[in-house]
């Protein structure tokens, strides 16, 4: 996955709504990282389309200005930045505009023949989703969605869809102009290396895979916590919630690859099997098992509704109903304006039959569990007993911790869009979200979607703003005997 390779074929990576935030902040950056590391064709060429009159030079200069802001990059460190540039063309195109298309194709056949780029074609549909259809139509019928030779290849950002019906819509529009293979729906976190060592967790060892289930699994707990509100990002996410914008995406693909069966290889199809099936087995959520609230002041920010109910925070338990997990519930809960921001997994395994050992005074049990940090604690930590030095008989929990910082020597992680990206043009759409996937995520979310949004219940909580969540969060997981990150002190040993 992701690396310098000769497959790394070069192309014509077309930005669709290049003028926006996300190209700034992340594509340009994640591309320059790739040029500066030579893992970029040197023939790959980036053609911005986006409604705004810029020039060339403007558009580059933004581009420049963006990675200063929010990648924190010296552009010019190393003096790469100006060669860089050099593959950077910009094209004021409407959407809507057959025109658009037509000059595209133009443009595109210029910049194969200036940059031997295979006539491999890419497009990125870096666009709010109203545009997805009007978009993906317009290429099929400019016949952009062929190449003479090469290939071509979209990725549609998220979200895609905003339920079940919808999605299943989009999913018939997209397939009606580009086939499944040529269509990559991006989900940063499967970017992430942190989310990719799951897998490696699981099944490049032998030592963890015999306890993952049901037998000595007590249950299982995903955490996306954010410390940032929502932003300027009102107007999007009074319509979305926290169950669009983190669940049906997010959160479902680490649920998968935590879930998961061991595909009989690592490949895009039978990986992406796998998960398909875990998804497939999830109970419908029970609406008596949730929770959902909102920070307070959510309302005073530009773009929401007056005495909107828009959930910022949400606890929901799942099963899943297989072999493997039966009866162990997931716990996930995700929200926004918290504390800190943290996202975890952690598998807390059950009791051992006997409790022939003291606890220190007045402490309970801790069970054995398994933390893999996905952010900002990038690393693994297995809890467990150990005897307290110099006492009889006495044990405290002790934590065996792995962080890639001091394992590799690295300070900073490849943002998750440097690997997606390579992915792509390597053809590897392993990472990358299948139809069918995104439909069944839909199938779990949907049905809570639409029962908080039909009835009053759970009844919506407000939860300070800068706090660790409603306590209904704990509450909830409490009536199971249970708590969030039971004896937690992983995060304070963060290197
Ligand atoms: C995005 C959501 O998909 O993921 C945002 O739309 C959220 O609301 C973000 O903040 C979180 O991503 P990360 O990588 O910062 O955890």
């Amino acid at each position: 996955m992701s690396q310098a390779s000769q497959n790394t074929k070069s192309a014509v990576l077309v930005i669709f709504g290049a003028s926006g935030d996300l190209t700034r902040r992340k594509l340009v950056p994640a591309l320059y990282h790739l040029a500066c590391a030579e893992l970029l064709p040197p023939g790959a060429q980036v053609l911005g389309v986006a409604i705004d009159e810029l020039t060339e030079q403007a558009f580059r200069d933004r581009l420049r200005e963006g990675m200063v802001e929010y990648a924190g990059i010296e552009p010019d460190l190393h003096g790469l930045w100006p060669r860089f540039a050099q593959r950077l063309s910009y094209m004021i195109g409407d959407f809507n505009d057959p025109d658009t298309y037509r000059r595209l194709r133009e443009r595109l056949a210029q910049l194969d023949a200036a940059g031997g780029t295979g006539g491999n074609h890419l497009f990125y549909l870096a666009v709010p989703p109203r545009f997805f259809p009007m978009i993906v139509r317009h290429l099929g019928e400019a016949g952009l969605n062929h190449t003479q030779k090469g290939w071509t290849r979209i990725v549609i950002e998220k979200p895609f869809g905003r339920d079940l019906q919808s999605a299943r819509e989009l999913n018939e529009q997209v397939h009606a102009v580009f086939g499944e293979d040529e269509v990559y729906r991006i989900d940063h976190y499967l970017g992430k290396d942190t989310a990719q060592n799951i897998l490696f967790l699981r099944f490049a060892n032998a030592i963890f895979e015999p306890v993952w289930n049901r037998n000595y699994v007590d249950n299982v707990q995903i955490s996306m916590l954010e410390s940032v509100d929502v932003g300027h990002r009102g107007a999007y996410y009074d319509q979305a919630g926290v169950l669009r914008d983190m669940f049906q995406n997010h959160m479902m693909q680490l649920l998968s690859l935590t879930a998961m069966e061991p595909p009989a290889a690592f490949g895009a199809r039978a990986l992406r099997d796998e998960k398909v099936k875990v998804l497939s087995a999830i109970r419908p959520v029970d609406v008596r098992d949730t929770v959902r609230a909102q920070y307070r002041g959510f309302w005073g920010t530009p773009g929401v509704a007056p005495g909107s109910s828009t959930p910022t925070y949400a606890v929901l338990k799942l099963f899943v109903d297989n072999w493997r997990w039966q009866g162990v519930p997931f716990y996930l809960r995700s929200g926004k304006a918290l504390t800190s921001k943290t996202t975890d997994i952690i598998v807390e395994f059950r009791r051992p039959p006997l409790q022939m050992f003291d606890l220190p005074a007045g402490q309970e049990y801790v069970p054995n569990s398994i933390l893999i940090g996905i952010q900002p604690d990038e690393g693994i930590h297995v809890k467990f007993q150990a005897k307290v030095p110099g006492s009889g008989r006495e044990g405290k929990p002790v934590d065996m911790a792995f962080h890639y910082r001091s394992s590799f020597g690295i300070e900073k992680l490849p943002d998750s869009y440097e690997h997606l990206l390579l992915d792509v043009l390597q053809g590897d759409a392993s990472l990358f979200t299948r139809s069918d996937e995104i439909e069944l995520a839909w199938q779990v979310i949907d049905p809570v979607i639409q029962a908080w949004e039909s009835h009053d219940e759970p009844r919506l909580v407000i939860y300070e703003s800068g706090s660790q969540g409603p306590v209904e969060s704990d509450e909830f997981i409490s009536r199971a005997d249970r708590i969030w990150c039971r004896g937690c002190t992983w995060h304070e040993s963060v290197q």
